[in-house]
């Protein structure tokens, strides 16, 4: 504990029940990862620009996220256990607290004739889950006045989720893959051919839509070709600030899909949070799936222009 006592002494301190958030991302909903980033039993902490906040299942398997610190000392809740009442307790003096609406709803040690004041609540965020992920409303528990980010990837017959912390800024990795797709997404043995769009990038009122030329291992870098074995098509929500990647192969069937969402969680981190689908391949190991890439190549990143970008 001496190590949170650290950090945490005289941080996140606020007048307002809830901090002072940027809403502009995803439209006031910050989406903190794929479903399965939030198991049973277990809180998970989360960042989210500059709010710490903890996420956890009760026990019924409902979400619920609250300002990740406790009203007694501040201990962060994320490094406590889930209560068999489905609470979170803080691992600090074992206060419980309902995620439902925050209320410290036990504190060791009391007498039977005392009660734990009804004050006793740490703020929430009210937590939608929606097509495999779970998203958190930036503002607290006040009524969304949008809905949650509806980002179904439908099924394609494998499907795969992932939700990857990647050092580089999250407005930037966004710009990056509409300029560079290639630069943000693995497709295996494919690669995507940044320099090379079919037609111009077309923007609707919520949306923006480019398509990029791909080639296979076959293909040496930076050989120019003229035949593209696959398309790879970006549609970006200008609202929600998500995306959807889809391969199409030349016959035009689509080969793989996969829906993303981005949350700044540092100035220079973005969390990115993906599920994915592709066609099944009995007779291909090695069917192409639509990953991340590990890291951003600054090479890459340095040679972009900031084209599609711009129409964001
Ligand atoms: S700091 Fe949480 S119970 Fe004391």
């Amino acid at each position: 504990m001496q190590g949170y006592q650290k950090r945490r002494l005289g941080e996140v301190v606020t007048n307002n029940r809830y901090l002072s958030v940027n809403t502009d991302t995803g439209a006031g909903w910050w989406t903190i990862g794929v479903s399965e980033t939030v198991p049973e039993g277990v809180p998970v902490a989360v960042h989210c620009e500059s709010v710490d906040l903890v996420c956890f299942r009760d026990n019924d398997g409902i979400a619920h996220t609250l300002l990740d610190q406790c009203v007694h000392r501040r201990a962060p809740l994320s490094l406590g256990k889930i209560a068999p009442e489905g609470w979170v307790e803080c691992p600090y003096h074992g206060w419980r607290y309902d995620g439902s609406n925050g209320r410290c709803m036990e504190v060791p040690n009391l007498s039977s004739a005392e009660r734990v004041p009804s004050s006793y609540r740490v703020p929430v965020y009210t937590t939608v889950e929606r097509d495999g992920f779970i998203h958190v409303w930036s503002v607290g528990d006040e009524a969304p006045s949008v809905d949650a980010p509806a980002l179904k990837c439908g099924s394609l017959g494998v499907e795969s989720e992932l939700t990857s912390l990647i050092a580089y800024p999250g407005d930037a990795l966004i710009d990056l893959l509409l300029d560079a797709p290639g630069a943000v997404l693995d497709l295996g043995r494919l690669r995507v051919i940044n320099e090379h769009r079919f037609g111009d990038p077309v923007r609707s009122e919520n949306e923006l839509s480019v398509t990029y030329a791909v080639v296979d291992e076959t293909t040496e870098p930076g050989i120019l070709v003229s035949e593209y074995p696959y398309r790879l098509q970006i549609r970006f929500d200008c609202v929600y600030s998500s995306a959807v990647a889809t391969l199409v192969s030349e016959d035009g069937a689509t080969t793989a899909r996969a829906v993303m969402a981005f949350l700044p969680v540092k100035k220079a981190l973005c969390r990115v949070s993906l599920r994915g689908s592709q066609v099944a391949n009995a007779d291909d190991p090695s069917a192409i799936a639509i990953g991340l890439q590990a890291a951003i190549d600054p090479q890459i990143a340095l040679n972009t222009v900031d084209y599609v970008s711009r129409l964001r």
